[in-house]
């Protein structure tokens, strides 16, 4: 049997008639930019969040750029984030002009280890990225400690874990801002990239709405330089009729992987993700670890199981970052992880079997490999 690494197709089936409808409608009226229904998400997702204040934005990319700049944070500034996550993260950073600071992950884990993040602060810092990554949450406790000491925003990169809970709370509900990316694998995802940025804090959303609308207030004053990077009518629509999924989605996501978690236990060669004390992980991406991990990706794939990497270059290795001269060893747990990482098929409707093929097709590997030491 052959396993895909994602299908969405099996979600949006039984959705298709109401994401018909909605758009149908909205093509009728022409409202392909700032239709009515875009206030509707913002506005069903602050409700789903429980947060006043929701924009919705054109990708991940800019929800995270947009924050930085209505925030005030600039040239001359720092921002710190992790070297083992998605190149827009750090993007972002550079975007609104100021430098990204990377510090290492936690020990055993994949998020911002809070200590390295304490080191990498200097006077020029304003802001600190922990990323949700692979739907797991970070060590928010710590980070907002350190945002209180050091006078800090903290905007969380919730690109990879929407629904995610942090000792009972949402993640992106924490910090400053949570910043969210509706790319189509994401555990919300849209026809095509989409993004929002959600806060407690009303007057930022405001300045991220002014900035994703080119400066505008309304339709003849700019009040300042900005951007477009809206959420078009026909995603915010889609978006609206799947958030009512997501909840549900999320715990088809929880059950595959307990069944992943269950049937990989005895096999010690292979590290399962940890999920940190008292959180709700939604695993956007079942991640394992070995040290062969080349090796057993390739012979997945020769037996049809999709498998992915994210990431195997961390940033401070990547071409664009070669300016900052981070030398290999100058994160060596992120370095670690990139090399050793598998991510698993992993969605909505995977299927018990599909995760049973994978597994014992990982056992079959670790078994023929044995035999040849
Ligand atoms: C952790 C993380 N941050 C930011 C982004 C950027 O989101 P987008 O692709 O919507 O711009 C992504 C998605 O690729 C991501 O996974």
């Amino acid at each position: 049997m052959e396993v895909p690494f994602v299908d969405l197709s099996r979600q949006y089936e039984p959705l298709l008639p109401a994401i018909h409808a909605a758009m149908t409608s909205i093509i009728k009226r022409c409202a392909f930019i700032n239709g009515p229904e875009v206030r509707e998400f913002e506005e069903h997702m602050a409700r789903w969040i429980g947060l006043p204040g929701v924009c919705g934005v054109s990708n991940g990319t800019h929800a995270l750029y947009l924050t930085l700049k209505a925030l005030g944070i600039g040239a001359g500034d720092e921002v710190i984030t992790v070297p083992n996550t998605a190149f827009p993260t750090a993007e972002a950073i550079n975007l609104s002009g100021a430098d990204v600071v990377f510090a290492d992950i936690a020990q055993g884990f994949y998020n911002l280890d809070p200590e390295a993040a304490e080191r990498a602060i200097t006077s020029k810092t304003k802001a600190i990225i922990p990323v949700h990554l692979y739907g797991i949450p970070a060590d928010m406790d710590s980070l907002m400690n350190l945002s209180d000491r050091y006078n800090l925003f903290v905007v969380e990169d919730v690109a990879q874990a929407m629904g995610a809970r942090y000792k009972g709370e949402r993640v992106g509900t924490i910090g400053t801002a949570g910043c969210f990316s509706f790319f189509p694998s994401k555990n919300l995802g849209t026809f095509g990239d989409g993004g929002a940025v959600a806060s407690g804090d009303t007057e930022l959303i405001k300045k991220v709405r002014v900035l994703a609308n080119h400066g505008r207030l309304d339709k003849f004053n700019h009040i300042t330089l900005g951007t477009n990077s809206r959420l078009d009518t026909l995603k915010a629509a889609q978006l609206s009729i799947c958030l009512n999924h997501l909840d549900g989605w999320n715990q088809s996501r929880q059950k595959a992987a307990a069944l992943y978690n269950n049937l990989l236990q005895p096999y010690e060669e292979i590290i399962l993700p940890r999920v940190p004390e008292d959180c709700e992980v939604v695993w956007h991406l079942y991640v394992i670890r070995y040290r062969n991990r080349d090796e057993l990706m390739a012979f997945l794939n020769s037996r049809g199981i999709k498998t992915g990497l994210h990431y195997p270059i961390p940033l401070h290795r990547q071409p664009a970052y070669e300016y900052l001269k981070l030398k290999e060893g100058s994160f060596p747990r992120s370095e670690e992880a990139s090399r050793e990482i598998l991510s698993l098929p992993m969605f909505p409707m995977i299927t018990p079997e599909e995760v049973e093929t994978v597994v014992k097709a990982i056992v079959l590997f670790l078994k023929t490999r044995k035999k040849t030491y």
